[in-house]
């Protein structure tokens, strides 16, 4: 209904997203170690992209946040995430006009459902007040792996392909996004790296205010 191919839709509604990950334990250990070496603290969150909310929930325990929202394109996963007690809002990201005052917009290997970078990225930087973090697979930088890491992983359910993490911050920096940092590491599978890309809103509210989350517009 919302121009996803059915087979997507169809395959996440019996696993989550993080599939891609080797070691979901490790990453979040390794995403923890990366947010504190670069000093973010977030009180609140939105993970776009958000699956079944199974790592929703865990960001939200990770990062000790006050609370963390979702959105999400697929009703059936809409319907899990809610079930863990999750505000999920049922929406095609690209087709929100939507603003929000999270302390932190969080994508998590959601980027290469997206065809084109530059909308997706907007997207997140207008949820969010100051950070923007994205956790996907990214093409690995031997030759052999260029040739062979995008798009048609045999067990890469999106039709779309694997970006490197140059594409990745270029299409950050296009959207006024100052990056802070990036952490690659092989736990993806052996075709592809996974990689943490941190970035702040260049006109960023850095005060250590708390505003309760919330976004407005259409959805
Ligand atoms: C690889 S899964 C990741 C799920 C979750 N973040 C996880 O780690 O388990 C990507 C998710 O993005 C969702 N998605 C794809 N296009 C979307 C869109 N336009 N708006 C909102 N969600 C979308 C898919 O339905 C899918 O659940």
């Amino acid at each position: 209904m919302f121009g996803l191919p059915n087979i997507e839709q169809y395959f996440y509604s019996f696993t989550t997203g993080s599939v891609h990950v080797q070691d979901l334990e490790k990453e979040l250990r390794d995403l923890r170690g990366f947010l504190s070496a670069h000093g973010v603290v977030a009180r609140t969150a939105v993970d776009v992209g958000c699956g079944d909310g199974h790592v929703t929930a865990r960001l939200r325990d990770l990062l000790q946040l006050d609370t963390i929202h979702g959105f999400e394109i697929n009703p059936r996963l809409v319907e899990k995430a809610r079930r863990r007690g999750l505000p999920i809002v049922l929406a095609d990201v690209l087709s929100m006009t939507v603003t929000g005052n999270f302390d932190v917009a969080i994508t998590y290997g959601a980027m290469h459902h997206f065809r084109d970078a530059d909308p997706f990225i907007a997207a997140l930087r207008r949820l969010s007040r100051r950070y923007v973090l994205v956790v996907d697979s990214t093409v690995r930088t031997t030759l052999l792996h260029r040739f062979t890491g995008a798009p048609w992983f045999p067990l890469e359910a999106s039709p779309y392909r694997i970006r490197t993490v140059d594409e990745i911050v270029a299409a950050m920096e296009a959207s006024g996004l100052r990056i802070l940092g990036s952490h690659t590491n092989e736990n993806a599978n052996i075709w592809h790296d996974r990689s943490f890309i941190l970035g702040e809103r260049s006109d960023a509210d850095t005060s250590q205010r708390h505003e309760p989350a919330r976004y407005s517009g259409s959805v």
